[in-house]
């Protein structure tokens, strides 16, 4: 049975990139937080295909180290005559592959699971199967000459007539076959059209022309949304946004203003989560039930746990772990801090590589001195501390359970458990001086005038 049948993807990955304006190979560049080549290998590893291989162009080095580092394997294509030549060179590493093969491109990042099963199970029927799309500018997309969901040829925008421009279905260049007939027909392709370039694209006539039928599979505008310059991928990052914002509120995620809060890719949210305006989720976000963050936030790398209350205007940077009824405040930065159970953090402090325990209170202007100019240091209060307003705790330091600090100490030793630490000089009042003052000057003033 065809389900059975072993799956393998070829991603292509050698574009020039150049609408791109960057140093950085176009499909590194990142939709939701993670680069589009990402995205492209989880789906194919998300649909249980084992084998992938990247074609990449011998000077795209960083898109080569970043499919290294995939655990992708490598296919160059040099130089870049085509779809369908670049193709062919991933015919190599799929030698002994007879399974069942898709083209995906690193560029269209967005395609969901099931519709990559609907391109597999039209093998049931057919030998080839294209991922279609209406788009609602058709522009330079190839279009697809069909009769029903029979694909009879794809037509490059270059290539088609007048009427032919007409079509409104259009082909997301996501297309698969077995090895077999893919490998077959690219070596049949030639180059003879506008672009002088092998297309891809013309396997459908090459397989039909041997009895072998072709279909298309419908997906979504969104999801088959090809990047080639950076208002291609805003719109690949707000089509994203979407889905996550309507995603998060389905699950019982309440969004005030839906529009102004970004997601990553990896966002989880927990239902009776409430979100303000204008906040902005980096990568590693773990949001538990009941926690409410208000506005301007920006958080990334960082557990925030039931009930906890966040912001406004809070950093969350990674390697934070509020635990339950946290409340971390207005112009808090922190970074690797375990805070623990109702522990708060109102204003304008620093706390990084720190462990807090439960029910500590940190005083407004609290900073965790943690890097020497060489090295990190650690911070460690226990439960129920009470830290003063404006502290500089120089770690690394140990601040004992229940210990008190007095405010605007610059604590350099450990406290012990219970104590009272008073790290500042002791206040001196001078009696009569601000009077004395203002006499001498007064003085001067007149002498001045006169
Ligand atoms: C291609 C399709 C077109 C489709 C469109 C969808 C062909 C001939 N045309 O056109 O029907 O509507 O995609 O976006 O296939 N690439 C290589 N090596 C090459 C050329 C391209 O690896 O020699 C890679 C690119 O990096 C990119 C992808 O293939 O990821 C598509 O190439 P591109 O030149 O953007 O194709 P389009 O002209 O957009
Ligand atoms: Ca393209």
């Amino acid at each position: 049975m065809n389900t059975a049948t072993k799956r393998a993807a070829i991603i292509l990955a050698a574009g020039k990139s150049t609408r791109m304006k960057s140093a950085r190979s176009k499909v590194l560049h990142p939709v939701g937080g993670r680069p589009m080549l990402n995205w492209v290998t989880s789906l194919a590893r998300d649909a249980g295909i084992e084998r992938i291989v990247c074609v990449v162009g011998e000077g795209n080095v960083d898109v080569q180290a970043a499919a290294r580092d995939l655990g992708l394997d490598i296919a160059i294509q040099e130089p870049q005559m085509g779809t369908g030549h670049a193709v062919q060179c991933a015919k190599e590493a799929l030698r002994d592959f007879d399974g069942h093969v898709v083209v995906l491109y690193a560029d269209t990042p967005l395609i969901s699971v099931p519709t990559l099963e609907g391109v597999f199970k039209a093998f049931e029927t057919h030998s080839l199967a294209v991922l279609g799309f209406e788009p609602e500018d058709p522009a330079a997309y190839g279009r697809l000459v069909v009769d029903g969901n029979d694909l009879h040829a794809i037509v490059e925008a270059k290539e088609a007539s007048p009427e032919q421009l007409k079509i409104g279905i259009c082909n997301s260049g996501v297309l698969a076959a077995s090895a077999a007939d893919l490998f077959g027909a690219c070596d049949r392709v030639t180059n003879d059209n506008a672009k002088g370039e092998y297309y891809l694209t013309d396997i459908v006539e090459i397989l039909r022309g041997e009895k072998k039928a072709a279909t298309v599979v419908h997906a979504p505008e969104t999801e088959v949304l090809g990047v080639n310059d950076r208002t291609d991928l805003a719109r690949a990052e707000a089509a994203f946004q979407t889905v996550m914002r309507e995603n998060a509120m389905r699950s019982g995620v309440s969004l005030k203003h839906p529009e102004t809060v970004f997601f990553a890719y990896d966002t989880m949210i927990e239902p009776d989560v409430s979100i303000d305006a204008n906040v902005v989720f980096g990568p590693g976000v773990t949001v538990h039930s009941g926690a409410t963050i208000h506005s301007f936030c920006h958080i990334e790398g960082t557990d925030i746990g039931e009930n906890a209350q966040i912001g406004p205007f809070a950093r969350l940077r990674p390697g934070t772990h509020l635990a339950e009824n946290t409340k971390v405040g207005n112009f808090v930065e922190t970074k690797k801090a375990i805070v623990g159970k109702g522990s708060k953090i109102n204003h304008l402090s620093y706390v990084g590589d720190a462990e807090l325990g439960e029910g500590v209170n940190v005083g407004a202007g609290t900073i965790t001195c943690n890097y020497d100019g060489y090295n990190k240091h650690k911070t460690i209060i226990g439960d129920g501390a009470f830290v003063g307003s404006n502290s500089s705790l120089v770690a690394p330091v140990t601040i004992g359970a229940g210990a008190f600090l007095g405010s605007g100490g610059v604590v350099t030793e450990n406290v012990p458990d219970d104590a009272l630490a008073l790290a500042r000089s002791k206040q001196v009042n001078k009696d009569g001086w601000g009077a004395r003052f203002r006499a001498v000057q007064e003085k001067l003033k007149q002498k001045k005038k006169s």
